[in-house]
């Protein structure tokens, strides 16, 4: 399957000089889903993953189906305030200033082999924060699958010793 059939490029979005890049047209076709959901399970087979940890709000939308496809869990990565119960928390640089994420303490536990599913790598800050967060649970990130790598931002860099699935590519 040719999956760039199911992304739409739109310019000048959230701002100007951004190719945004939509998923949306994925969510829309069955095939399309089943189609990455099947990438990202088998990816976590080869790697043997026993946990997905995902970011919202687009890495819900893949990290879920394929967490249960593999017959294992799932856990949500969260902006601050939103987790009902203890949290961990990382900060990350954005372009200008810092952004938080966190997660449920106990929704990861040490020796677990975490794969991290999100739609779309570009400076790799969001999933590095991740695998931060991660290695704090003394659990061991052993994969990292996206649906879109985009090149020139070389975020993949971020990750040298983790194995990354990228299913398509923009520049
Ligand atoms: C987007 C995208 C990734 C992240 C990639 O999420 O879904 O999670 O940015 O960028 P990075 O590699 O430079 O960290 P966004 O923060 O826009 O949130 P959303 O999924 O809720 O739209
Ligand atoms: N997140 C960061 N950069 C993006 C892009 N170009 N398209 C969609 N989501 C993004």
């Amino acid at each position: 399957m040719n999956i760039k059939n199911y992304i739409e490029s739109i310019p000048d979005f959230p701002k100007k000089g951004i190719m945004f890049r939509d998923i949306t047209p994925i969510l829309a076709h069955p095939e399309a889903m089943r189609y990455v959901t099947g990438q990202i399970v088998e990816f976590a087979k080869k790697v043997d993953a026993n946990l997905i940890v995902a970011p919202e709000a687009r890495g819900f939308f893949f990290g879920t189906p394929a967490a249960i496809e593999a017959n294992i869990g799932f856990a949500p990565v969260r902006k601050p305030g939103k987790l009902p119960r203890e949290t961990m928390s990382v900060t990350y640089e954005l372009e200008y200033g810092e952004d938080e994420l966190q997660m449920h303490v106990d929704a990861i536990h040490e020796g677990d082999r975490v794969l991290i599913v999100d739609d779309l790598l570009a400076t790799g800050g969001t999933v590095d924060a991740i695998v931060r967060l991660v290695e704090s649970r003394k659990a061991k990130v052993v994969g990292i699958a996206f649906v879109i790598e985009l090149d020139d931002l070389k975020g993949r860099e971020k990750f040298k010793d983790i194995p990354v699935l990228a299913l398509t590519h923009y520049e």
